[in-house]
């Protein structure tokens, strides 16, 4: 059985189809700080199948031992964390406590049920801006530009440190810009208020929630003045972190950063005017002064997820933007 904490939230309701696709039992923990029952339902409904949920916080260490005394877990995926870079900058502590003493418990909890088989939600935040693109593993970790981005980084150091003291197999998932969402229509990124990111807001412009996309910055170094980014079905995404798991199973007793990409650098007009011909809906948008803290432009070089877990992304632009309007319209209220 594997253990995927934050499960109900965007990319782990996409990796339990996955996981359960693939035979793999599941036990969910999530507090629903930022998701819904209801994307449990969803993917039971998608799978046929049924899986195992606690409902706790994570942070909680004695809880998370007595709650799951009775499952037989193989492997854990950790998705548990907050995610906002903007709220992180205001809120710092609430995403220091949370997202490094969830991931303090949860390796506490690996050694402690003699677990080896860990994969933890990093991000191509860690990279920072980076002079050279794309960027390899290699490529250097930054200082980090906003308290969660430090807590992705401050977290691969803490599995770095405790794989020195303590045996198990660890790859630390750094993914690039996930979008879209299950071809069912039944999960997806769902933000409560108003979102921080391109696409939701691209979506909710188009369904008439929104008035008017503000486009972070004309006047980059890009070839349209726009931001680029290596934008990633979840889908995709999803399917490395079986993979990952597969591949720890060979227990290689390492921790081993991966980059989740396509390897394509898209910039925000090509997402827009991509979403206008597959959906042949205008989006009212206008060219706004830069956001602070934005990269200008980073795609990763995603060679290694090939080479080590034989994944590769698949999926289209055109996909990952039909499938997040897809789930737009099946959002009720
Ligand atoms: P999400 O917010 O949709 O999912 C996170 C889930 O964790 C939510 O269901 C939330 O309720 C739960 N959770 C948070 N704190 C918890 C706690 N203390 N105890 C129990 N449950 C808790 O986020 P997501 O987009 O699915 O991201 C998953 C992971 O991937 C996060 O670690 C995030 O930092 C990382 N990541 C996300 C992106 C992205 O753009 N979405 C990019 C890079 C990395
Ligand atoms: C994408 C592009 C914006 C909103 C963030 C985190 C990163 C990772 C992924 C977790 C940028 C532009 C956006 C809008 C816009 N998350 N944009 N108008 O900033 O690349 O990455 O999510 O680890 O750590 O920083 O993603 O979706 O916010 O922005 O023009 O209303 O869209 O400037 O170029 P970002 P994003």
């Amino acid at each position: 059985m594997i253990l995927v904490t934050g499960g109900a939230g965007y990319i782990g309701s996409h990796t339990i189809v996955e996981l359960l696709n693939k035979n793999f039992e599941v036990l969910v923990i999530d507090n629903f700080s930022n998701s819904e029952l209801s994307a449990l339902n969803s993917i039971e409904k998608i799978t046929g199948k049924s899986i195992s949920f606690i409902e706790m916080d994570l942070r909680n260490y004695d809880l998370l031992i007595e709650k799951t005394k009775e499952f037989d877990i193989e492997g854990i995926i950790h998705f548990a964390a907050y995610k906002s870079v903007g709220e992180s900058v205001f809120e710092p502590l609430k995403y220091y406590d949370n997202n490094i003493n969830s991931l303090i418990n949860i390796l506490n909890f690996l050694k402690e049920r003699s677990i080896s088989n860990f994969v933890f939600s990093s991000s191509c935040t860690v990279y920072g801006s980076p002079e050279i693109i794309p960027v390899t593993e290699k490529s250097e970790v930054k200082k980090g530009e906003s308290p969660y981005g430090k807590s992705k980084i401050i977290g691969e150091e803490i599995i770095n440190d405790f794989n020195a003291s303590h045996t198990f197999s660890a790859i630390n998932l750094r993914y690039f810009n996930p979008i879209g969402a299950h071809s069912s229509g039944l999960i997806g990124d769902k933000p409560s208020g108003k979102p921080n990111n391109l696409l939701p807001f691209v979506t909710q412009v188009a369904i008439g929630k929104r008035e008017v996309l503000s486009i972070f910055g004309g006047d980059y170094d890009t070839p349209d003045g726009t931001c680029l980014r290596d934008y990633i079905h979840v889908t995709d995404l999803a399917k490395a972190h079986v993979s990952a798991i597969e591949y720890n199973r060979k227990n290689h007793n390492k921790v081993i950063p991966i980059n989740l990409g396509t390897g394509n650098g898209s910039s925000v007009l090509e997402i827009v005017n991509t979403f206008e011909k597959v959906t042949k809906i205008k989006i009212n948008f206008k060219i706004n002064p830069r956001r602070k803290g934005d990269v200008p432009a980073i795609f990763g070089d995603c060679s290694l997820s090939k080479k080590l877990l034989g994944w590769e992304a698949q999926l289209s632009l055109e996909d990952m933007l039909s499938s997040a309007w897809n789930f737009e319209k099946n959002i009720k209220n």
